[in-house]
C-alpha cells in the first residue's frame, strides 16, 4: 500500500489540513493510501490543528480535531513511500535528516508533485487571518485532487 506524509513546519496549519483532505477523497474513491502528517519542529508535538485549519475544514465537512501535532524522525523514511514538504524550507529540513540517497529521492515539494508549480511553498499561513486559511484550503484540495490522479494513473 501506498503511503504518503505531509510535513510543514508546526503540524498544526498545513500538513494536518492536508492529511485531512486527502483522507476524505481517498476514502470516498476507495483509494489504499495511508495518509499522515508532521511538523519539523517539536513544538506543537501532541498539540491539535490550529482553531483556524479546524475551522477551514469543517466548512467542508472535514474533521481534523481529532489530529495531534508530531515531530517529523529520520523513522519517517523507512515508514512512507513519499514524503510532501509544503515549503523549501521544509524541503531543506527534511533532506537534512536522509540517512541515504533513496530517502532523499521520497522527499518532493508539494505543490511540485501536484504540478501546480515549480519550486512554488504553500504559504505560512500561522500569522495570517482567515482568510489566508480559506485560500490554503482551496490550494491544499487543488493539490489533493492532482495527487489522486497521480496515485491512480
Ligand atoms: P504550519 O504553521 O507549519 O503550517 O503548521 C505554523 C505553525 C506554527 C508555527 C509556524 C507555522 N510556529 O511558529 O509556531
Amino acid at each position: 500500500m501506498k503511503s504518503i506524509l505531509f510535513v510543514c513546519l508546526g503540524n498544526i496549519c498545513r500538513s494536518p489540513l492536508a492529511e485531512g483532505i486527502l483522507r476524505k477523497k481517498i476514502a470516498e474513491k476507495n483509494i489504499p493510501v495511508v495518509v499522515d502528517s508532521a511538523g519539523t519542529i517539536n513544538w506543537h508535538a501532541g498539540h491539535r490543528p490550529d482553531n483556524r485549519s479546524v475551522m477551514v475544514a469543517q466548512q467542508f465537512g472535514i474533521d481534523i480535531s481529532g489530529l495531534r501535532g508530531r515531530h517529523f524522525n529520520s523513522k519517517d523514511f523507512d515508514q512512507f513511500d513519499l514524503i510532501l514538504a509544503m515549503d523549501k524550507q521544509n524541503l531543506n529540513d527534511i533532506l537534512k535528516l536522509a540517512p541515504d540517497e533513496a530517502s532523499k529521492l521520497k522527499v518532493k515539494l508539494c505543490l511540485d508533485f501536484a504540478g501546480l508549480g515549480t519550486n512554488k511553498d504553500v504559504p505560512d499561513p500561522y500569522y495570517g487571518d482567515f482568510e489566508d486559511f480559506d485560500d490554503l484550503y482551496q490550494l491544499l484540495d487543488k493539490a489533493c485532487e492532482q495527487i489522486i490522479i497521480k496515485l491512480t494513473a
